[in-house]
């Protein structure tokens, strides 16, 4: 197998003077017990030689080992951008932020990531409308910036409304948010909003958890020990809709990863894209997909026309 290259493109973040590598790791497996600390800050480490300098967290993914295997591994490196999550306090499917909540949560995953700021600090909530809309979160966010600890303030959402609110409201300089081949609804209205308004989007779940990687079909959908076992509800249409995007990804060397990838790549208006890896061999894999031949048109026209049909 060829091996992959080690520089990745960067694109800026909204109209900040951030810059991000297009292709980021996403670090919520990091920590999780199935490798040693070793392997996964080797697997981190793997990540800059390849030229991955992003690098999505969050305080609560694995318990807190993700921040703090990612401080161990990168310390103050001054050229990687370190994005981390605060938690709120649940309510129902909600979340709170208050704005003590907020700051003590960016000063401990400085401590944590043994950084002297967070280049990205994002609210971890569903990011609906009654949450976003809550003035505190966001004055905290502008009191850390002030203060030096944070460059970016930011919010992960999974709805318009809430994002679109963010946006022109002022709230954020930077919205998480989903986008891949079966799952991109709510950015829509968000993606000319965010660039009107110069913000950023990080776009989370490139692979819809793994599905588009194409590892699961209607015949062989057992998925058990994997991510997709998240994809509840969802999970048999995401994996019939998959086969077919399998087929328009046919004529590529390396397939529907490789389509999956460049689908996300291809919208300009996104920052970077932040795949999720439990190994160095799918990181390897995913730096080739990041590199393999862009969207063409063929494939851009018959993606949109089967997301039309499916309603996606
Ligand atoms: N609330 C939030 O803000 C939120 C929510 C979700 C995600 N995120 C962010 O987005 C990142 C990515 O999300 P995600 O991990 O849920 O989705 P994803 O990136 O679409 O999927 C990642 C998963 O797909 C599988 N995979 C990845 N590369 C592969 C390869 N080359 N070959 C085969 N399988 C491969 C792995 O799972 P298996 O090996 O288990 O199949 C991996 O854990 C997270 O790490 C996090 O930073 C944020």
């Amino acid at each position: 197998m060829t091996k992959p290259p080690t520089t990745i493109p960067s694109r800026r973040v909204g109209a900040s003077a951030l810059e991000v590598s297009e292709l980021g790791l996403g670090c919520n497996r990091i920590g999780e017990n199935i490798l040693s600390d070793a392997e996964w800050i080797a697997l981190i480490h793997r990540a800059i030689d390849l030229g991955v300098t992003t690098f999505d967290t969050a305080a609560q993914y694995t318990g807190g080992r993700s921040e703090e295997l990612i401080g161990r591994a990168l310390g103050n490196h001054q050229n990687v951008v370190i994005a981390t999550k605060v938690s709120g306090k649940k309510e129902g499917k909600h979340s709170s932020f208050s704005k003590e909540a907020v700051i003590a949560g960016a000063e401990k995953s400085l401590r944590v990531l043994r950084r002297d700021v967070i280049d990205i600090f994002q609210t971890h909530g569903s990011g609906a409308l009654d949450e976003v809309s809550d003035p505190e979160w966001a004055e905290a966010m502008v009191l850390l910036k002030e203060q030096g600890k944070i460059r970016l303030r930011g919010s992960a959402v999974f709805d318009s409304e809430g994002g679109l609110f963010a946006i022109e409201h002022d709230l954020a300089d930077v919205l998480q948010v989903t986008y891949n081949l079966l799952d991109r609804g709510h950015v829509l209205p968000i993606l000319p909003a965010a660039a009107a308004h110069g913000v950023g989007l990080l776009a989370r779940m490139p692979y819809q958890r793994g599905i588009l990687t194409g590892k699961f079909s209607e015949s062989s959908a057992d998925v058990s020990g994997h991510r997709a076992s998240l994809q509840g509800d969802r999970l048999e249409n995401d994996i019939r809709a998959t086969e077919k995007f399998r087929q328009i990804g046919s004529g590529r060397a390396t397939g529907l990863p490789a389509l999956a990838l460049q689908y996300v790549l291809a919208e300009t208006r996104l920052s970077c894209t932040i795949p999720g890896a439990r190994s160095i061999a799918q990181l390897e894999d995913n730096v080739r997909a990041a590199h393999a031949p862009r969207l063409t048109e063929a494939e851009a026209r018959a993606i949109e026309d089967l997301q039309k049909a499916e309603h996606i």
